[in-house]
């Protein structure tokens, strides 16, 4: 329990064991306390702080952001919400924009905001006179459970998500849960598809829970502690491979389990569409799909899946066709695709994944074929 500036605050923090580059994620209601504290100091050091956020987190949190400027923080709003902020063009007026505030090598660039927010500012923070120091304050629940950590940074390309990008780590990560009673509620669910996912991969005790807990919410009295557990999580698997090199059954590329669909679906129908999450959250039933395929689990584990998701208001299913050929097409592009095959997680069980390569295109089209079909008939 730490007490800044006469507020409580409930705070638990996690380590990411990373040697030099270790760090803290304070998580709870009221971690904003403690970020404004630690702003504050980095001020009084004599270190500029440039906030980079979106217009709905400026919108919606006029609180937060009027303690950012009182502790003389510059706030950049980038210039549109959702996907569309994380391209190229945008990265360029930050880049402009910390040149003419004149922040210098000790600066220090805050992400306020969602995965898209810290994927674009974590790059200009990478790159920016070769690296400067980032902090992250995730605002969505996606952020929390998953992009905030472990320092993947970057844009999307015409060509595929995420194809231009840096590992550039955090130093610290303030996932303030109070924060989330703004969010839009579809939002909360795309982020709840990454939680799911997490279960999934590497905890059936979180996917059991998330099974019996019906939908979350804001300020269910478990989230705090669903929000941690997947910190846990990623801090565990970030700490053992932490630029995705684990060759075999796979380190941190098990973390994308769904991914490499979602990603392609989110491409091929166009950035904005699909939320994230929401392209994850058919991913999550096209892998699940893909497994028993492979003969790897059974059906009942596509139906668990769907059921988990639909409970907590993901789609399970694309809400319109979309070309097969195209989808294979992105596929082909994935980052964890080697040479000309493509690699997928797949689950052995539930809270079990491991890494497939794939060639059997007939397979992965059948699979792709279904994806607009809802696995009722597995319930
Ligand atoms: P997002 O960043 O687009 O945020 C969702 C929307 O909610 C935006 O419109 C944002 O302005 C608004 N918003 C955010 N916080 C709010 C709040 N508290 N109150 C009101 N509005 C708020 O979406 P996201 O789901 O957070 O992130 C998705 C992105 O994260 C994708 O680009 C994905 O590729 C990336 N991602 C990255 C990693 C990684 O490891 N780097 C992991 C997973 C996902
Ligand atoms: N979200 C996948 C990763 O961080 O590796």
């Amino acid at each position: 329990m730490a007490f800044v500036r006469g507020m409580t605050c409930n705070n638990s923090t996690i380590s990411v064991s990373l040697g030099a580059r270790a760090y803290p994620i304070h998580i709870g209601a009221g971690v904003r306390e403690v970020f404004l504290g630690a702003l504050d100091r980095l001020r009084g050091g004599g270190r500029a702080v440039f906030v980079v956020t979106s217009p709905a987190v400026v919108r919606a949190q006029a609180l937060l952001f009027e303690g950012i400027r009182a502790v003389g923080a510059v706030v950049h709003v980038v210039s549109c919400d959702g996907e569309g902020a994380k391209r190229a063009v945008e990265l360029e007026a930050l880049w402009e924009a910390l040149a003419v505030g004149c922040v210098d090598r000790g600066g220090v660039v805050v992400a306020v905001g969602g995965g898209v927010v810290g994927d674009l500012s974590g790059f200009a923070a990478a790159t920016y006179l070769r690296g400067v120091d980032f902090i992250q304050v995730p605002t969505t629940l996606l952020a929390m459970v998953d992009s905030a950590v472990g320092g993947k940074t970057g844009i999307n390309l015409g060509a595929g998500k995420n194809l231009a990008g840096a590992f550039h780590q955090p130093v610290a990560v303030y996932a303030d849960t109070g924060l989330l009673a703004t969010l839009p509620p579809r939002e909360f669910s795309a982020g709840m598809a990454e939680v799911i996912k997490t279960g999934l991969l590497g905890d059936a005790a979180l996917f059991a829970r998330l099974c019996g807990a019906g939908p979350l919410r804001w300020d269910h009295p478990a989230l705090e502690g669903v929000i941690r557990r997947c910190c846990e999580i990623k801090a565990v698997v970030v700490g053992a491979d932490e630029r995705e090199t684990a060759g075999g059954e796979g380190g941190r590329a098990l973390l994308n389990l769904g991914h490499t669909f979602g990603h392609a679906i989110e491409n091929v129908a166009g950035y904005g569409e699909y939320l994230h999450g929401e392209a994850v959250a058919v991913g999550l039933v096209l892998a699940a799909r893909l497994s028993v395929e492979l003969g790897l689990v059974g059906r009942d584990v596509v139906a668990s899946v769907a059921g988990v998701l639909r409970a907590n208001n993901l789609p399970l299913a694309l809400r319109r066709e979309l070309p097969v050929g195209a989808l294979l097409e992105a596929m082909r592009r994935d980052k964890k695709a080697r040479g000309g095959a493509m690699r997928f997680v797949v689950l052995r069980a539930v809270g079990e994944a491991g890494m497939c390569l794939v060639d059997d295109e007939v397979l992965l089209a059948r699979v792709l074929g279904a994806a607009h079909l809802e696995p009722v008939f597995f319930a």
